[in-house]
Order: C-alpha cells, then structure tokens, then sequence
C-alpha cells in the first residue's frame, strides 16, 4: 500500500475582523477576560453575500490545488469536514464541487466538529493508500457567527468561535517513509451532549420550535471545564499514539499543530509534551476556535512562516464535541 502525502495546502478568512471589544459593546464581556482564559484577541466574521461556508472552502482549496501544481480538473474526491454547512442538506461537499466546476467526483461530508478534519484527512488518506483516488481535496470550512447568542446569556461560548476555511490536497507519495505515516481516530459519544447544539432536533414533532428559540438550544450549549478536562488528557494521549505507533518521541516532532480551542489547552499540551513554543502552531490569537478549519488554517499559515520543511516530522492532533479526537503524524 502507497502512502499519501499533503502536496497543497491553503486557506481562507473572510476580511471581516471582530475585535474583543466589538464583543464587549453587544455582551457583558472584557478584552481582558477573553484574552487570560482563552488566548483569543479577534476572530473574522463572514459577510453576508460574499462568504459561504461552501465557497470559502473551494477559496482555500483553489490555493492547495495551485501549490500542488493541479488543476481542479485533476482532483479525484472531495471529503469536506463541517459543523456549519450551508444547508441542512445537501451537504457543503457538492456545493464546494459546484463552485470548483467538477462534474461526477465523488463528495463526501464529514460530521466530526473539531475533530472533523483529522477525521477527513483519515478518510482520504485510506482511498489514497488503497490505490483508488489520486488527488483528493481536503477540506474544513466553518461559519459560525451565524449560529452564536450573542446576548450575555451565551458569552461563555459565542466569544471562542470564529470563522474560516483551510484545505489539502492529499495525492501519492513516492516513498513510504514520507507523507501521512499514520492517523488515529477515537470518538466518546457518552458525552454527546456536553458540546452540542440540540436543535432544530429531528426527534421532536416539531423540529424547530419558538421555545427552542426562546430557551438557547438553537444555540451551542458547552460544559466548558468539562471540556478542558477532556482535552487536556487526550491531545497527549492521542499524539503519543502516533509517536509510539511510529517509533518516535516527542523530541522528534519538529512542528505541532493543535487544533486551536485554547491558548491555556495548547500550553497545557505544549508543556505535558516537553515541547519548545517554536514547535506548536498557535494562530488562536487571530481567528478563535473554527473547529474543522481550525487545523488546516494552522497548517496552511505555519507553511506559508516557512516553519515546515522538506523532510520535517508534522503532527496534527484534535480535540473536540462528540467527544471525538485524532491524530495524524506526517514525514514531510
Ligand atoms: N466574559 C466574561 N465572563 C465570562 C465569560 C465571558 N465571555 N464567559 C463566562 N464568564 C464568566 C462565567 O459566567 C463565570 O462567572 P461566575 O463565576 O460569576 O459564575 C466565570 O466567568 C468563570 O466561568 P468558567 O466557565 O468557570 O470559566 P473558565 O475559567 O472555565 O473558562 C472557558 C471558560 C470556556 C474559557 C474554559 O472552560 C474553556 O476554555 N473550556 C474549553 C473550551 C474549549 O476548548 N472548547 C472548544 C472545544 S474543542
């Protein structure tokens, strides 16, 4: 079986920035509070006729496919990961196909939230290495802004999610020391319930009701220090999967990147792992949590700072609602 490899990678944030203290004139919040808990300084919004989850994406995926010097006619499958689509159904997959121009390749949504790249890039990875698919295009793509309260009651939330798009192409490697080494997968569904939006909900007579409205569960409900508990014990724990599946220590990963829920989370992992700062990806300051693009935007921006090279040891690791977590480690 031939390895995959990431041969493009980009991304997209709408130009709409929103400052904390944007924030603070719509919530009772502060800078100050944002900053110490969550390391997050502002977060870009889309604007309402030029962004869409769907497009955002085919934007990030049009830069992965120039740098992996293809063409959006050369691409095989799309997997796209989102909490956000553009509709109920169908998902944003087919619309990011429409917008690219391709005809009759496969498009397949991926429902993992935070975690919901690392679980795409696991699934293209296996038609890669099957030998099915040559170039799939990879991608996460979120809005938020359009599903937060923005009223004191949902301060504790609505001021960690931002919006944003990131992408790969993932296409053969020529050797199978190189390119996506393994990944790993783990889902939690006893706390399903513990980072959720709850509604419209499918189980009622009534999927969307003025009570849902009125009560916040249109809106996402989290146990925050629940969430932090969990994060912290499993970011490691899924990275010293990798590491030991393939032989490696800590010390050899020359770059991580974390998906970017909490600048206090990365810490705790940074220093669990005995990592140097220069070695983890943080862009949380600028763009907040935007779960399934949270991890191809660091990726892409870490590229883009010439802090991958040829030859480097990547790792991707993910934390996030279901609860869901995976890893990837990647010889450059
Ligand atoms: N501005 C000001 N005050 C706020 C606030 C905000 N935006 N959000 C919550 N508060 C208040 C709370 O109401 C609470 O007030 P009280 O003590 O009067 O009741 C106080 O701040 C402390 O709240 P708490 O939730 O205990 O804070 P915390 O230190 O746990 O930090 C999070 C909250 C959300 C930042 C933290 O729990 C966290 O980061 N969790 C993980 C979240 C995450 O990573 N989610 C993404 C999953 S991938």
């Amino acid at each position: 079986m031939r390895n995959s490899r990431i041969a493009g990678v980009g991304h997209y944030v709408p130009e709409n920035v929103v400052t904390n203290k944007d924030l603070e004139k719509l919530m009772d919040t502060s800078d100050e509070w944002i900053r110490e808990r969550t390391g997050i300084v502002e977060r870009r919004y889309f604007q309402e006729g030029v962004d869409t989850t769907a497009n955002m994406g085919a934007a990030a995926a049009r830069k992965a496919i120039q740098m992996a010097g293809l063409e959006p006619k050369d691409i095989d499958m799309i997997v796209f990961a989102t909490l956000s689509p553009d509709y109920v159904f169908p998902g944003s997959g087919v619309l990011m196909q429409r917008e690219l121009g391709l005809k009759n390749i496969p498009a397949l949504d991926v429902r993992n939230q935070c975690s919901g790249f690392v679980y795409a890039l696991s699934v293209g990875d296996q038609f890669i290495k099957t030998g099915m698919y040559n170039n799939i295009l990879v991608v996460g793509s979120e809005i938020h802004s359009t599903g937060l309260d923005f009223s004191t009651r949902g301060r504790g939330v609505s001021v960690i999610f931002g919006d944003g798009a990131g992408a790969v192409v993932l296409s053969p490697s020529d050797s199978n020391d190189k390119g996506i080494l393994s990944t790993h997968l783990h889902a939690d569904g006893e706390f399903a319930e513990e980072l959720a939006v709850t509604a419209p909900n499918s189980n009622k007579k009534e999927r969307l009701t003025h009570e849902m409205i009125d009560d916040g569960s249109v809106y996402p409900y989290m146990n925050g220090n629940m969430v932090f508990k969990h994060a912290v014990t499993r970011f490691p724990e899924v990275i010293e999967e990798a590491l030991n599946k393939n032989g490696y220590k800590p010390e050899d990963i020359d770059l991580l990147v974390p998906h970017q829920a909490n600048l206090r989370i990365t810490s705790f992992i940074q220093q669990k792992m005995g990592l140097p700062t220069e070695k983890v990806m943080s862009n949380i300051q600028k763009y907040g949590n935007t779960t399934a693009a949270s991890v191809p935007i660091a990726l892409s921006e870490a590229y883009e700072e010439g802090r991958i090279k040829e030859g480097d040891l990547v790792c991707l690791a993910a934390f996030g609602s279901g609860f869901t977590w995976a890893s990837a480690l990647i010889r450059w």
